[in-house]
């Protein structure tokens, strides 16, 4: 059973891949390779000794997409393909708004004409805002999102919704990610951030491998137990078997669904950066730095809504997400 995976080549994506051929489901890559190298699908031919069919092609791309669809048969959509630079999205707006809401909106399109109406959709606790107190429920209203990323999702979430609402025979989950990090326990894939990290954890593997100097802990001064903010960080890998759980359920039956892939337990900046000396037998060094603008004091997750309808839990702690960093981080100093 064909499982068309768009941005299949980036981070998450690649290690869905590996479960979903795991799970004896068959990929079909689709990425364009604006965030993400090819070496990341041989690695994942290495994992798991299979061959992988991809396809290169942009989301906005109609008449590509339509050819794939026509050439293969294709189940389901699992639909990563998206920019996600907060700071990025902050200086080049409309590259986030067509790249994220124009290549949904023309991917749907192209389902819709194929009769392929199951999507999987990578969502963000982005769009909770900073008014909702953790732990986050997906009841909750969404909040005001900060910046235009924030904002894609946001719209892409209800674009998916008014689509359902106008045509019952879809079959949509919508995925609200908290914090991925850690990376596949061979440490073949992981995250390959472009230039200087922005994220927390790929910042402090490169700290600890000597890449960077120290990290700037952004904020001391916050209502948590130590001052430093707190996420729920999930490993990626728990993640990705999320999306098998996702996709069996839009293979089932219709419905519009959102659900949150969180542990359901926070972590400050310093919490991560004591597990990762640990996991790594390196030290971290750090400063204070000011708050960066956006960000909010607490965030994590009420998973139990996943669990209660998808049977999916996250099982892997903070310690195994740091040491799993730090294997992929240390055997691969400067990425693919
Ligand atoms: P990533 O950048 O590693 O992967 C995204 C992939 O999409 C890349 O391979 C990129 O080349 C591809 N892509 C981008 N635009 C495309 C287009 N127009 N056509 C075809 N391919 C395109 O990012 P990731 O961390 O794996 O994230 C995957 C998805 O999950 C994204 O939509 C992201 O916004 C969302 N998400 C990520 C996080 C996180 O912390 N990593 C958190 C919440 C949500
Ligand atoms: C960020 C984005 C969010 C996006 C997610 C995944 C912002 C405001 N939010 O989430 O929209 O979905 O990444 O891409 O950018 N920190 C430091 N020093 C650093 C980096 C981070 O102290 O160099 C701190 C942050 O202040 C935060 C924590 O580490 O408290 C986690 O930061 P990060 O990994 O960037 O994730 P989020 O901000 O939660």
């Amino acid at each position: 059973m064909s499982i068309l995976v768009t941005g299949g080549a980036g981070f998450i994506g690649s290690h869905t891949c590996v479960e979903l051929i795991n799970a004896g489901y068959e990929p079909i890559i689709l990425d364009n390779f604006s965030n993400s190298k090819r070496e990341s699908i041989n690695r994942i031919k290495e994992i798991t000794g299979k061959e992988i069919r991809f396809i290169e092609c942009d989301i906005r791309d109609r008449k590509g997409l339509d050819k794939v669809f026509a050439e293969n048969d294709i189940e389901a959509v699992i639909h990563f393909a998206g920019l996600k630079c907060v700071s990025e999205s902050v200086n080049e707006p409309l590259m986030y708004y067509d790249n994220n809401i124009g290549g949904t909106v023309t991917l749907c399109k192209a389902m819709e004409a194929a009769g392929c109406k199951r999507m999987v959709f990578s969502s963000s606790a982005t769009v909770y805002g900073s008014e909702n107190p953790s732990p986050m429920r997906e009841d909750m209203p969404e909040g005001k999102t900060t910046n235009p990323y924030g904002t894609t999702k946001l719209y892409i979430e209800r674009i998916l919704k008014d689509l359902f609402a106008s045509d019952n025979s879809w079959s949509v989950c919508l995925l609200r990610y908290f914090n991925p990090i850690g990376a596949h326990k061979s440490g073949k894939i992981g995250e390959d951030p472009k230039g200087i990290p922005n994220n927390l954890v790929p910042y402090v593997s490169q700290v600890a491998v000597g890449k960077l100097d120290h990290l700037n802990v952004c904020g001391n001064d916050y209502p948590t137990p130590d001052g430093t903010g707190v996420r729920d960080y999930i490993h990626v890998v728990d993640l990705a078997l999320g999306h098998i759980k996702a996709v069996e359920k839009v293979l089932k039956e219709t419905g519009c669904n959102t659900y949150n892939l969180g542990t359901g337990k926070g972590y400050s900046v310093l919490d991560v950066v004591k597990a990762f000396e640990k996991a790594s037998g390196r030290e971290v060094k750090y400063v204070i730095a000011p708050r960066r603008p956006g960000d909010i004091a607490i965030c994590y997750s009420d998973p139990s809504k996943a669990k209660r309808e998808l049977g999916w839990e996250a099982t892997r702690g903070i310690e195994e997400m740091c040491e799993d960093s730090w294997r992929w981080q240390s055997q691969n100093p400067n990425g693919y």
